[in-house]
């Protein structure tokens, strides 16, 4: 009887493990249609994209169970991102909306192979009424210019998934050869279906790269210029995802 119960219990797990592994790998599209951050509760970022364990434990730690608020342990470094000194490898930073992009991002980055494109992994810590993003740091940043085969992924990435928040600042070339995304609020991704591609593409020109990648780029704005057409269709596979 017990030995029948387990077959049951194992062939009950089958199917739930490949229905786990399906929504792990699904985006969620709303978030992308989301233009406000209020739209979502913290609650639903939270349970989407909640940090491993340990993470939330120092971070609770930290704010002594619920006592402290993370903004009074949390140091500002550059911009909008915040570090936590005892909590190395880690920036903190409030909008939330900053994970549901990094996935969008990291989904066409896998489905389209882009070998050379990063973006690091961010979770949610903290409670209902104080939810922060914590992002994991890219150390190995380097100087380096970018290159054609580099330049050339992050146009097929920019191409699919709007992202037009493309400046110095926010793209960071590492030291293995890969090109780092940090910057992934939903703001930064263009909404309108109606942008044209080449103008997705000027907002790469900024970025510091060889002549050979900055000649492929000129190239690759001309010719969306003169297709002079909206790339409404991969746009649309995005959503459908
Ligand atoms: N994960 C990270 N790894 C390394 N540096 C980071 C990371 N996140 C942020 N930074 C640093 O903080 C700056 C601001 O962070 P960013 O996510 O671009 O926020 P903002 O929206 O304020 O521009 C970046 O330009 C970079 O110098
Ligand atoms: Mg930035």
């Amino acid at each position: 009887m017990k030995k029948l119960l387990n077959i049951f219990l194992f062939a009950l797990c089958i199917p739930l493990t490949f229905i786990q592994a399906e929504d792990q790998r699904s985006i969620d599209v709303r978030a992308l249609y989301c233009t406000s951050r209020s739209e979502y509760p913290a609650q639903y970022y939270l349970d989407t994209y909640p940090a491993p364990a340990e993470l939330q434990q120092m971070v609770q730690l930290e704010t002594f169970f619920g006592q402290k608020k993370i903004a009074e342990i949390a140091h500002r470094e550059h911009g909008r991102a915040y570090t936590i000194h005892t909590i190395p490898g880690f920036y903190f930073k409030p909008e939330l909306d900053r994970v549901a992009g990094a996935q969008i991002l990291q989904h066409i980055i896998e489905q389209e192979g882009y070998n050379l494109l990063f973006v690091p992994q961010k979770y949610i810590v903290g409670s209902n009424n104080d939810a922060w993003v914590a992002a994991q740091m890219v150390r190995n940043i380097c100087e380096q210019p970018l290159n054609k085969l580099q330049i050339q992924q992050l146009c097929g990435l920019v191409k699919k998934s709007y992202f037009i928040d493309t400046h110095a600042g926010n793209i960071l070339p590492m030291a293995d050869g890969r090109v780092a995304l940090i910057d992934t609020e939903l703001d930064g991704f263009a909404h309108d279906k109606k942008v044209r591609i080449d103008g997705l593409f000027r907002m790469l020109c900024s970025l510091t790269m060889t002549s050979e990648a900055r000649t492929f780029l000129m190239q690759e704005i001309e010719r969306e210029r003169f297709r002079n057409n909206y790339d409404a269709h991969s746009f649309e596979k995005l959503h459908i995802a």
